[in-house]
């Protein structure tokens, strides 16, 4: 059974009608990093910060999976192929396009996270700046989205996966962020095949073994014929 490690970044959205990051419209032309997703951003201005999850939540909930998704989960169901899809999205797109194992790397808009004891909860369609905490009952409620600075989840389950998969894909990033920008060169280096699915060249592009370019919908879907013979 070939072990396929998938990393997917705001690209494979982008077709479902989730904005990306560093586009010509992307979010952060219109919203300032250090405000909204930054620890010190939250303590600076919760409000704000909420109601810039709140707008993701809801554009993320109006959002239905493409065609992109809609492979990978093929894919993952083909029982030749034993498939991990590794996200940096906050959308649960990959889910409601039928994939099952997946790691939200950065977390989910559909959760909520105590900032003082670390308790996690599902969260409702509208938060509320540092409602009280279910468990510890403190005003500490924010998105559970990991922020610049902060570490992403399930780290070590990500990096061994990565060691031992036979194939390692990335599918719409812009390789500008770490630590996922560097699962590439941690492939490489465990003589892991590297395959980049992307609109354009990445900033990683001449890392990977092979690299074809087009939008995701295309680009994926014909990927997993391939596989799938
Ligand atoms: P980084 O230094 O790897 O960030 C690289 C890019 O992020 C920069 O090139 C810039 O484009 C942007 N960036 C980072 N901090 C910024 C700031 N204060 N102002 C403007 N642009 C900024 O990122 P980092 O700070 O080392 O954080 C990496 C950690 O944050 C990782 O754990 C990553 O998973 C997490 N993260 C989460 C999100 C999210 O929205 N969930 C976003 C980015 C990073
Ligand atoms: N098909 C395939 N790729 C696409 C498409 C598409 N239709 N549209 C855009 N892309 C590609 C772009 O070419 C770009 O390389 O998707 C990538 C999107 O890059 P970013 O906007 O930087 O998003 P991402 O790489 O996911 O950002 C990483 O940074 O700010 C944080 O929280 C944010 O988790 C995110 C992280």
């Amino acid at each position: 059974m070939a072990k396929i490690v998938i990393l997917t970044g705001a690209g494979i959205s982008a077709e479902s009608g989730i904005r990306t990051f560093r586009a010509s419209d992307g979010l952060w032309e219109e919203h300032r990093i250090e405000d909204v997703a930054t620890p010190e951003g939250w303590m600076r201005d919760p409000a704000l910060v909420q109601r810039f999850y709140n707008m993701r939540r809801k554009a993320a909930a109006e959002a239905t999976p493409n065609a992109a998704h809609r492979a990978l989960a093929e894919l993952e169901a083909d029982r030749r192929h034993s498939v991990l899809v590794v996200t940096q999205n906050v959308d649960d797109l990959h889910e409601r396009g039928g994939s099952r194992n997946v790691i939200h790397m950065h977390g989910t808009l559909t959760g909520s996270l105590c900032h003082a004891c670390g308790h996690r909860w599902p969260a409702p369609p509208e938060m509320r700046p540092q409602d009280p905490c279910p468990a510890c009952s403190r005003p500490a409620t924010r998105p559970d989205i990991v922020w610049f600075g902060e570490m992403p989840y399930r780290m070590e389950e990500i990096w061994t996966a990565l060691r031992d998969a036979d194939l390692f894909v990335s599918i719409g990033t812009s390789g500008n962020v770490y630590p996922a920008a560097g699962f590439v060169a941690d492939a490489m280096h465990a003589g892991v095949p590297t395959l980049e699915l992307n609109l354009e060249p990445s900033a990683g592009t001449r890392m990977f073994d092979e690299a074809r370019h087009g939008p995701a919908t295309e680009v994926v879907p014909a990927w997993v014929r391939e596989l799938l013979g």
